[in-house]
């Protein structure tokens, strides 16, 4: 028999079928309750709400697991390359060597953004935070492509976005840093992989011939696989809201990146950093700053701790962790700045209100530095983060699509005004 879930209201006993995942989750399925007793749910931050089912990953916050599609975050970080995992997260399964090669020769060759694109750059000043910008090209690539807006076009042309995106995503990133310094552009090489390309047009300067660090290629590479997904949390639910409207797709990732930006989101591992700067220029002392995240009328808070789901340990911050220590050894780097972080980690986890509260090192608690270490600058961390994450937020708008889910539009219990009369201006007091 199918397990059912029962709620009384009054007298009234109601029934709702209980939803089991592939993993044993479970849900109540609350489809009809509205339409049954009237009620709805109220769930702030959706904190306890499933939005949607979904086949793309799974994620175990008490026992610490990630996977995409079936396949561990570990094994990928070690053995597979960002471009793969994208195929794997927006098709469903790892692709053939035919498969694969024709996905990487689309998207080296879709890299070349328009040339009249090149002049939003100049245009934004150059103190510009790079996710404004960012977000911004993301939205205009809508523009140069209006033949492709449609989400339920046949599946060629929507391939042909999701290849442009991913392909121009690295080039937008890379121009909107060169434009914060004042350097010319560098435009696309197809001679290089995916990452080697982005540190090239990072890095190099047009007259220059620029020999990308294997280390560092693997390393990034690496940090966006860690990046690419991870379900239903506040940029992808954004991504899939505003899809769910038949917008288009680059309006879709335009808002997941307007909404990683945050500090509590993708935000985190530019303000870890900068928070680690503080508690150096202030002597590098660790207490006060415990004693300031601890309370509760400081607004203080141990960026890059904690996490809503993740409540025993982050398993890309372990990875992260050792990756950190190998880069900054092989590129002969001696950050104090990481010395400072593994202190205030150990302070930390030591003190029973992270304790407590199941408050560990989270994924960005560490990528800032080696991000640091790789010569990229702070405030290009969280679009680091968005090019990780653009592959996720297309798989999930895919999938979406094709579920055919309805239009986003949660609902809420008004707690205003009663209904009353219009006061004309003179008679307000
Ligand atoms: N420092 C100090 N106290 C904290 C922290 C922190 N970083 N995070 C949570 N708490 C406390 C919080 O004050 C609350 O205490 P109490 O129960 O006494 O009121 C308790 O822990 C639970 O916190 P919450 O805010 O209710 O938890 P949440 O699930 O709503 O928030 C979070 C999760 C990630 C927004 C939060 O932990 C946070 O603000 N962390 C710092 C920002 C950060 O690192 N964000 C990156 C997240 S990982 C990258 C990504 O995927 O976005």
């Amino acid at each position: 028999m199918s397990e059912t879930a029962k709620i009384q209201l009054g007298d009234e006993i109601f029934e709702f079928p209980v939803i089991t995942g592939t993993e044993n989750e479970k849900a109540i399925d609350i489809t009809t309750l509205r339409a049954k007793t009237g009620y709805i749910t109220l769930d702030s931050g959706y904190k306890n709400t499933g939005a949607t089912t979904s086949s793309i990953t799974f994620l175990n916050g008490e026992e610490g697991i990630l996977r995409y599609s079936g396949y561990p975050i570990e094994q990928l970080a070690e053995k597979s390359t960002f471009l793969e995992v994208a195929y794997l997260l927006i098709y469903g399964e790892l692709p053939t060597k035919a498969q694969f090669d024709h996905w990487t020769h689309k998207i080296t060759r879709h890299t070349l953004i328009h040339e009249d694109m090149k002049d939003f750059f100049g245009a934004f000043p150059s103190k510009a935070h790079p996710m404004g910008v960012l977000a911004s090209n993301l939205i205009s690539l809508s523009t140069f492509y209006p033949e492709s807006l449609d989400p339920d076009r046949e599946d060629s042309a929507v391939d042909l976005t999701i290849m442009r995106l991913i392909a121009k995503i690295s080039t937008i990133a890379a121009w909107s840093y060169k434009n914060s310094v004042g350097h010319p552009v560098v435009y696309p090489h197809n001679k290089y992989n995916y990452c080697e390309n982005f540190l090239n047009m990072m890095f190099s300067m047009p007259t220059e011939d620029y020999e990308p660090d294997p280390v560092v290629v693997r390393a990034l590479d690496q940090l966006l696989i860690l990046h690419a997904d991870h379900e239903q949390n506040c940029s992808t639910s954004t991504v899939r809201i505003v899809g769910s409207s038949k917008a288009n797709l680059y309006s879709a990732v335009a808002a997941g990146a307007a909404a990683l930006w945050g500090p509590l989101h993708g935000g985190a591992n530019q303000a870890v950093i900068e928070m680690l700067e503080n508690i150096q220029r202030d002597g590098g002392g660790m207490q006060k700053w415990i004693v300031k995240a601890k309370d509760k009328d400081d607004p203080f808070r141990i960026m890059g701790f904690g996490h809503r789901v993740y409540k025993n340990f982050d398993p890309r911050a372990t990875i992260i962790k050792k990756s950190c220590d190998d880069v900054l050894n092989k590129l002969g780097i001696n950050d104090p700045i990481l010395e400072l972080a593994k202190q205030l980690e150990e302070v930390a986890l030591s003190d029973d209100y992270f304790i407590s509260r199941s408050l560990y090192p989270n994924v960005d608690f560490y990528s800032g530095i080696i991000y640091r270490a790789m010569g990229i600058p702070t405030q290009m961390f969280t679009v680091m983060f968005a090019m990780g994450r653009l592959p996720g937020w297309i798989a999930q708008w895919k999938e979406m699509i094709a579920n055919k889910e309805p239009i986003g539009r949660p609902r809420q219990i008004y707690t205003g005004a009663t209904e009353r009369p219009y006061v004309p201006m003179a008679k307000r007091k």
